[in-house]
């Protein structure tokens, strides 16, 4: 089968579309034939390196962790799922695997998704859309008529956490640049603020809870504008808590954790057509440097697939 792969820690240019061996299934394990896969800035960190304390990876690895597809075989111990369903996964960050015709991952990742979906855009959902559910309801255990202020409201996990705290009642504000204002208030944000050329921290309603993807600026200035009491959820890397506590505020960095019951969760509510997945722009699995050049340069708006 064909795989997008890397043989060492470096950069997108070391990507290699090889012919590989297929995945061989343990006990535990099901066998998906990919439709899509999602990239995410994630897959850019592991490659690079800078994961490698907690995800360290062994070589060659096959890269991606988000994928939708069909099970065609199931290790003799999984139960529930059965060749022919059709499933979302997380694989584990080590493990990879996404990027490739066939992916082999433990049955307690994957969840089962309705038949009538277009399948390929559902691979946009396990990484952000989870990481939106854990913020919003795990982390910040947001409440109906709080006011949240969430950054990135176009990006992968923003898109998601924008749709999920307004199904939840929650009063929206999001930042995005101006190209993604309509979109993001089609999500269902009251207010988009275009943080390119308004000040968010003048504008901005104050905030029982924000949800930061950004960090550095974006994250200290949102201190000023969270009521004492309030919880800032950051999830673009570790950052000091103290400054926030000393306002009152409860901080904290979030790391994502793979979770077959959020999975389905957020599936449902695609299903149920509440959840929509904005796809940015598509490619063949060939492509995949491609598809990585336009994460790293941005403005994407949505998820990028890679399709084998
Ligand atoms: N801790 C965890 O477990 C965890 C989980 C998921 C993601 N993350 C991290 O969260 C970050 C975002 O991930 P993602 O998948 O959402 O990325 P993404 O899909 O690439 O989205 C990035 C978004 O950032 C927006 N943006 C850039 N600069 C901004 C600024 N100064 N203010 C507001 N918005 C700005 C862009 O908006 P425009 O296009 O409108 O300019 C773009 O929509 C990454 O660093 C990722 O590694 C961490």
């Amino acid at each position: 089968m064909r795989a997008a792969r890397i043989h060492a820690y470096g950069t997108i240019d070391d990507i290699r579309f090889e012919d590989v061996r297929e995945p061989v299934i343990g006990l535990d394990d099901v066998l998906v034939r990919v439709e899509a896969a999602a990239l995410n800035p994630m897959d850019n960190k592991l490659m690079a390196g800078y994961l490698k304390d907690f995800f360290p990876l062994a070589f060659p690895y096959t890269l991606g962790t988000d994928l939708a597809g069909t099970v065609v075989a199931t290790g003799a111990l999984v139960a529930g799922i059965s060749p022919g369903d059709k499933v979302i996964a997380r694989t584990d960050p080590t493990a990879g695997g996404a990027f490739a015709e066939l992916a082999a991952v433990p049955a307690r990742l994957v969840a089962r998704v309705s038949p009538d979906l277009a399948l390929a855009s559902l691979a946009g959902l396990p990484t952000a859309a989870g990481s939106a559910w854990q913020a919003l309801f795990e982390a910040a255990a947001i409440r109906p008529g709080q006011s949240v202020l969430i950054h990135a409201g176009a990006g992968g996990v923003g898109s998601f956490a924008v749709q999920l705290a307004s199904l939840a009642g929650a009063h929206v504000t999001a930042t995005a640049s101006a190209a993604n204002l309509d979109l993001v208030h089609a999500l269902g944000a009251k207010k988009v603020i275009d943080y390119r050329h308004e000040d968010f921290a003048a504008i901005s309603p104050t905030a029982d809870v924000v949800i930061d993807t950004i960090g550095g600026e974006t994250l200290e200035r949102s201190l000023g504008i969270i009521r004492p009491g309030g919880k800032l959820i950051g999830l673009s890397a570790p950052f000091d808590t103290e400054a926030a506590k000393a306002r009152g505020i409860d901080a904290q960095f979030l790391f994502h954790q793979s979770d077959a019951g959020r999975l389905a969760a957020v599936a449902a509510l695609a299903v149920e057509d509440r959840l929509q997945i904005v796809v940015g722009r598509q490619f063949p699995l060939a492509d995949t440097i491609d598809a990585f050049r336009l994460l790293l340069k941005g403005g994407a708006r949505g998820k990028i697939l890679v399709r084998p």
